[in-house]
């Protein structure tokens, strides 16, 4: 199938060069000419394990490439969006991107004859494919649902550093259609894939996504408050976690206290529906104190070295600066309220991460970035591990050092848990 995709980001580059690779034809767009470019020259403008191999083998076939020109979107038969949707200040989703793309899409698909479905991946506020997305390229292409035109909503639920290994093995593929022929274009360029296929009414689809973001928070949230109650009362919550996660209702994933979540997209997509909620007059309590305790959680990290050290004029050591490990992306991730709370304190900060450090460096230009752990943690009179990268577990790498752990990676002989 001819497939375009517009928003080649972490989402739309992975899916563009999977669906390349399982034998389609992507194009994938964007705005941004600098990650087109670093794209045609085989350089992935993001990291993610297995994205080079991929990108050079499948600009090397024909099978894929990136343009800025949307044009492009009237040779295909389908066309995803997957622009950003990142939180407004009330916490709703912002769909100007979404909007913008639909807008394009559906002039692009003007002079098009012939069948097309544009797929709505991006995680958008449910309702916003039919109410939102469907209109908007009806209007701009003069063409109507059902009649030249399908609409759908098929989310993404792939891991940022486990992203293309998800989506070529998914759990499962959500797909919400406008009809049957707009749903058959969707699920046929997923029929090599062993996994169940839920095939639901749009909002539904978007639903699914949304909810199951949310509940994955909450299950964090909720571990953390049961760690940060362990850790007063001197019980270890990873042995806790790894007790309660022999229930097959409980599960064992998800069960890893630490210093908090992050990413793109935990946060947004908890806030966007409590916002929606209450929009509704529905109050989202749960969810709410899913935020509130993920907000507070980084700085328990803070409040543990404060117990034991005061950082003011002294040397601290931050380890790891993504939100998660295998990503670069720094999106909302911890690292960045502790290594402002370092800084209020008046802290020499000195940080390292094996792949998060330029985007770091973007927003903390005064923070020291080195080039490894042990060069990190040489001169620190404290340590702070923020992200699991598993370099980071050596014990002698630090020492008779203070380490406070955030994410359980090490165990030395001066140290803190967050939860244990
Ligand atoms: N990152 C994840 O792990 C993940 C997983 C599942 C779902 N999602 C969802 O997928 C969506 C995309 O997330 P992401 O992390 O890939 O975002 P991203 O910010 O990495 O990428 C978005 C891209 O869209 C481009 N763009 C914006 N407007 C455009 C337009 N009008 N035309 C063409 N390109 C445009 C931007 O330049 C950017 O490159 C979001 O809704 C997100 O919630 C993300």
């Amino acid at each position: 199938m001819k497939v375009s995709i517009v928003g080649t980001g972490y989402v739309g580059l992975v899916t563009g060069l999977c669906l390349a690779e399982l034998g389609n034809e992507v194009v994938c767009i964007d705005v941004v000419p600098a990650k087109v470019k670093s794209i045609m020259e085989g350089r992935a403008p993001i990291y993610e394990p297995g994205i080079d191999g991929l990108l050079e083998r499948n600009l090397r076939s024909g099978r894929f490439r990136a343009t800025m020109d949307m044009g492009e979107v009237a040779a295909t038969d389908v066309t995803f969006i997957a622009v950003g949707t990142p939180s407004r200040e009330d916490g709703s989703l912002d769909l100007e991107y979404v909007k913008g793309a639909a807008e394009d899409i559906g002039r692009a698909l003007a002079s098009k004859e012939g069948y097309h479905v544009v797929v709505v991946k991006s995680t958008v506020t449910p309702t916003t494919t039919d109410t939102v997305v469907g209109p908007i390229v009806e209007k701009a292409s003069g063409k109507r649902i059902g009649d030249g035109l399908g609409i759908a909503s098929n989310p993404e639920f792939l891991k940022e550093g486990m992203a293309i290994e998800d989506f070529m093995h998914p759990d499962r593929v959500v797909i919400g259609a406008s009809d049957a022929k707009a749903a058959e274009v969707v699920r046929s360029l997923y029929s090599s894939f062993d996994c169940p296929v839920v095939e639901v009414p749009t909002a539904t689809a978007e639903m699914i996504k949304v909810a199951s973001n949310s509940f994955l928070a909450t299950k964090i949230s909720f571990v953390n408050e049961v760690g940060n109650i362990c850790k007063d009362m001197g019980i270890d919550m990873r042995q806790v976690a790894e007790g309660m996660g022999l229930d097959p209702r409980i599960g064992k994933q998800f069960l890893r206290a630490g210093c908090g979540f992050g990413g793109s997209c935990f946060p947004k997509d908890v806030s966007g529906l409590v916002a929606e909620a209450e929009r509704r007059g529905i109050r989202p309590s749960v969810m709410k104190a899913a935020l509130e305790v993920n907000a507070r959680q980084p700085l328990r990290l803070l409040e543990l070295l404060d117990r034991r050290m005061d950082v003011q004029g002294r040397t601290v050591a931050v380890l790891g600066l993504a939100f998660k490990p295998f990503t670069d992306d720094i999106r909302e991730a911890s690292s960045l309220k502790i290594v402002a709370g370092l800084l209020e304190r008046g802290a020499q900060v000195r940080a390292y991460d094996p792949k998060a450090m330029d985007n770091f460096r973007n927003v903390h230009p005064e923070v020291t970035y080195c080039s490894s752990a042990k060069e990190c943690l040489e001169g620190a009179d404290a340590a702070v591990i923020v992200t699991e990268w598993p370099e980071f577990a050596p014990p002698e790498l630090y020492g008779d050092m203070l380490v406070v752990d955030g994410r359980g990676v090490t165990r030395t002989s001066n140290y803190e848990g967050i939860c244990w």
